[in-house]
């Protein structure tokens, strides 16, 4: 018996065709998922590497001096496939639907992306071979002209396998287009049905290649199994990065009754929570625990005072991993530092979660801003989200979270730092999902119970209370959304007294004391000058923009 109960597994349904709640699967076609591994990651190993096997070696053969074409290469097939051709020194080209699928394979150091918008790829392809054209095509195109595009830029003897299952060709059609090409239908259906034991040879290579580390998790999109019908709805628009992942209910009993809940986070890996100490930093820390997550690093500039450390060693008691590190995520080699090799030296599983909530507040109106004050700021709301971006960029990471404000949606008097680095950290998240990796804003607007705004009165706004908070956040991981505003509006006519966005920012008192003119136009020309000598005369090094 190579298992015992417990353990963590991952395998396959090989009836694709279903999708039932449960499977009954020979030992032979599950393998030990790898404790830095989740469930969800191991749910994208299995069917996509084994049809990646399927295809390029068994039925292609490919070898180390070709060049292999995957169509819509970043899903959880090609993006196997690209593994699978890497290790075998192929040279590869590659083709996607959408522009943030482009992106995301550029990101992984694919030269050659192309759109699959016309056939335009077909003359690119063969620009880029100096008109040799591909050995290999691993088609998943359903568009006949597509398919013909591909057929006419392969190379003499070359193999074209088809995982397709629309306009199929038979080999004598092939033939009669003039090309010598191996055309390969490959039923997957069909084998993984044929699939018992005495099929070694599939299942062997896999574990191969597990074992030389080829294998990689593909990124994916998680929904509740509960939403299976919005899962499907998002698989079926194709615009996904890798695969698509349902998660399973736990049902508990609680008090006599029957609990179902879907845990939000994984407990086999690490979550970092910049500004980890502060108000809703820790607040997200204690849900996230409750929420399923288990290893989570806090980071923040000063250390934990006695009462958090108190609290933090109280969490730990619970089994939990909670540490505070120094961090000053304006800082690019410090961030860098901390993702690349701290957490791994603190025996925390890798990093697949970051929570940035960093916030250095320094209100004032814009004449009496220098670089003191405005400097932390920018740290924490610019030069933070980038840093952390460009400092895991690389990594798989299943969430990547900026807390941002509702100012940055009305603009509010005397946060002009504020508003800008709260808009910038948006930003940040659209642009993260533009190149296919995980991204979400939210922008809160004030938080009653705990938070560096609770004692505030905001005219247009009742405060949230954390439950509220916690809910529409839980709400806007789940349906996975970009950016959402979780917000407790009063009456929207308050909000243009409150925050009118045509009145200048500037203090009227500081201003005539320090000799200004009554002309608007004038004094937001001297504002910007005498900001931006300031930025300029200041920039640190070590920045992530150095102009
Ligand atoms: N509270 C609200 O009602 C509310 C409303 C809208 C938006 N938000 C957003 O929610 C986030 C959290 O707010 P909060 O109320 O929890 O603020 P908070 O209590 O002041 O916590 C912010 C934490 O950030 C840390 N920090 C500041 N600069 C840093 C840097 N460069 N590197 C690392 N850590 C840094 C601070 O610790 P150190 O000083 O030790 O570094 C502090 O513990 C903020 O981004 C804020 O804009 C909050």
């Amino acid at each position: 018996m190579k298992f015992k109960v417990g353990d963590r597994v991952y395998g396959c349904n090989i009836d694709s065709k279903k999708m039932p709640s449960h499977v009954i699967v020979e030992q032979d076609f599950l393998f030990h998922l790898s404790p830095n591994f989740s469930f969800c990651e191991g749910a994208t190993i299995c069917a996509e590497y084994l049809t990646a096997i399927i295809c390029l070696i068994q039925t292609a053969q490919i070898k180390s001096d070709d060049v292999v074409l995957i169509h819509n290469a970043s899903e959880g097939v090609g993006l196997s496939a690209i593994e699978i051709c890497r290790d075998v020194g192929c040279k590869i080209i590659a083709t996607a639907s959408c522009t943030r699928q482009q992106n995301y394979l550029r990101l992984k150091g694919i030269h050659h992306v192309f759109s699959l918008k016309d056939t335009e790829f077909a003359t690119n392809i063969m620009n880029a071979t100096n008109g040799k054209g591909v050995d290999v095509v691993l088609n998943f195109l359903n568009g006949e002209y597509l398919k013909n595009a591909s057929l006419k830029i392969c190379v003499k003897g070359a193999s074209f396998v088809e995982i397709s299952n629309i306009h199929l060709w038979k080999p004598e059609q092939v033939q009669q287009q003039g090309t010598d090409v191996k055309y390969f239908e490959v039923d997957l259906d069909n084998i993984f049905a044929k699939c018992d034991v005495k099929n070694k040879g599939l299942f062997d290579s896999l574990k191969a290649l597990i074992s030389r580390k080829v294998v990689k998790p593909n990124p994916y999109t998680r929904f509740d199994a509960i939403n299976l019908e919005e899962a499907l709805n998002y698989l079926e628009k194709g615009e996904y990065i890798g695969n698509v992942v349902c998660v399973m209910p736990e049902w508990k009993f609680e008090n006599g009754n029957v609990k179902v809940h879907t845990p939000l986070f994984n407990d086999c890996i690490t979550y970092l929570i910049t500004g980890g100490l502060g108000s809703l930093g820790f607040t997200f820390c204690k849900w996230m625990l409750e929420e399923g997550a288990k290893y989570i690093v806090l980071a923040s500039r000063n250390p934990p005072n006695q009462q958090q450390r108190k609290e933090i060693n109280e969490l730990n008691l619970d089994g939990k991993h909670v540490v505070a590190v120094k961090l000053d995520v304006g800082n690019l080699s410090q961030c860098k530092a901390l993702v690349q090799t701290q957490i791994e030296e603190m025996g925390f599983p890798p990093l697949r979660g970051v929570m940035h909530t960093a916030l250095a507040l320094e209100n004032g109106p814009i004449t009496n801003q220098n670089w003191e004050r405005w400097g932390p700021s920018l740290d924490s709301k610019i030069y933070g989200p980038l840093n952390l971006h460009e400092a895991t960029k690389t990594l798989n990471l299943e969430h990547f979270v900026v807390f941002s404000s509702i100012a940055s949606q009305f603009g509010i008097p005397f946060c002009c730092n504020y508003v800008a680095g709260n808009y910038f950290s948006d930003s940040l998240a659209h642009f993260r999902h533009s190149l296919g990796l995980p991204g979400t804003t939210v922008n809160w607007s004030q938080w009653g119970e705990v938070g560096v705004s609770c004692h505030m009165d905001v005219p247009g706004f009742k405060v949230l209370s954390t439950l509220q908070a916690l809910n529409g956040f839980d709400n806007m991981l789940r349906t996975n959304q970009v950016q959402l505003a979780v917000a407790n509006f009063e009456s929207f006519p308050l909000f243009n007294i409150c925050f009118p966005l045509t009145r200048s920012y500037v203090d009227e008192k500081e201003w005539n004391a320090s000799g200004g003119t009554d002309d608007i136009g004038t004094k937001s020309d001297v504002i910007f000058e005498q900001l931006k000598k300031s930025l300029i005369a200041n920039n640190k090094k070590d920045r992530y923009v150095e102009d």
